[in-house]
């Protein structure tokens, strides 16, 4: 079988980790790296065997010998960089957040169909084990309805804090850098919010440091959510039913956490959840292989309609607490 040949465009921190873990993806090669910096795109082909060590991402978007890109650039560049890649009829995964807000959304989703070419937010969760495992629950009707959603998500930042974090430009501030994994876990359980509140605390940029959030839905049901750059948190998640409850434990987004289920009072159940190498970038490198292999220019789990969702119930948020980029009067 021929493999899925793979190229990354951008060659920070978390495009590491997804090279490492593509070693772990059967039918997929790193075929090509592009960096501003030669010598970084360079040093992270050596240490990722990849074959090309690009000096600018125009290098590899017109480079015939990749099938998908994986954008690993800050969220304030995907949207422009996401249109790079499929004006050049290539394939995209994109990392999280999607974009800045939905208008860059909905252009990327429409440049893809226009040009009749696979695009996906790179939303990890979505295909880890333990959320596969999680939506088994729900649906055994073991937890009864759902009523109710706790999530959190805060470190520390590292001093001086990283430019990524608060930088408007670069798409920073907490909401869209960690609080999409709890607005992520929510509406992908209980659709379109009916009602959203918010208050944050800045940082002197206007970007949200730390953000609190409250969303209803339709049948009544309720999140509560936060994130933060200014504490560590236990980055947990409850999942409440009429019958019963569900943990996500340390990190409840991330591949390393572990399910328990509690029923009426009965005492805590773990849930065996499949555990393997790797940071769990590999679930959704391997899904996009799927993907391409069945000709296929949209995800069947990860779909436009849910990235729009979550992009459109982001923009909710940052309205109701004032958190606002120069791309939202573009
Ligand atoms: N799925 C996950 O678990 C996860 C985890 C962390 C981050 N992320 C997402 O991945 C994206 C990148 O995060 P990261 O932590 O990897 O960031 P990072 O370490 O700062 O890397 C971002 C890369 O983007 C490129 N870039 C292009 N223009 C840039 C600019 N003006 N300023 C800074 N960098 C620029 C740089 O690559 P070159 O210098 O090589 O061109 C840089 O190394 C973000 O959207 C973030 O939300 C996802």
């Amino acid at each position: 079988m021929e493999k899925i040949r793979w190229g990354i465009l951008g060659c920070g921190k978390i495009a590491n980790k997804f090279a490492s873990d593509l070693r772990l993806v059967d039918d997929a090669a790193l075929v090509a790296v592009a960096s501003r910096d030669h010598q970084k795109a360079i040093e992270f082909s050596a240490l990722h065997s990849s074959r090309y060590a690009f000096d600018s991402y125009e290098a590899l978007v017109t480079c015939s010998e990749v099938d998908v890109i994986y954008i690993a650039t800050p969220h304030g560049f995907h949207h422009e960089h996401a249109l790079l890649c499929l004006n050049h009829k290539k394939a995209v995964l994109c990392e999280k957040a999607f974009a800045l807000n939905a208008k860059q959304v909905k252009d990327m989703i429409d440049t893809a169909q226009k040009n009749n070419v696979f695009l996906m937010e790179a939303f990890w969760t979505k295909f880890l084990p333990q959320f596969q495992k999680l939506n088994e629950i729900i649906q055994s009707g073991e937890i009864g309805d759902l009523k109710m959603i706790q999530a959190d998500f805060g470190f520390l930042a590292a001093q001086p804090t990283p430019q990524r974090l608060y930088d408007p430009k670069l798409g920073g501030g907490a909401l869209l850098d960690i609080g999409i994994y709890p607005v992520f876990l929510a509406v992908t359980l209980l659709g379109k919010p009916l009602e959203v509140n918010a208050v944050m605390k800045p940082y002197a940029t206007n970007v949200d440091e730390q953000i609190a959030m409250t969303l209803k839905f339709k049948n009544g049901e309720l999140a509560i959510l936060s994130a933060t750059f200014a504490a560590n948190t236990p980055v947990e998640a409850t999942i409440v039913g009429t019958k019963g409850y569900v943990r996500m434990h340390n990190r409840f987004h991330n591949v390393t956490s572990d399910l328990e289920l509690i029923v009426g009072h009965n005492p805590p159940k773990a849930i065996p959840v499949h555990k393997e190498e790797g940071y769990g970038y590999q679930f959704e490198a391997r899904h996009v292989s799927e993907c391409l292999r069945a000709n296929r220019i949209e995800s069947p789990v990860m779909r436009s309609a849910d990235s729009l969702l979550l992009i459109e119930t982001l923009d909710w948020i940052r309205e109701k607490c004032g958190i606002k980029y120069e791309a939202d009067s573009q």
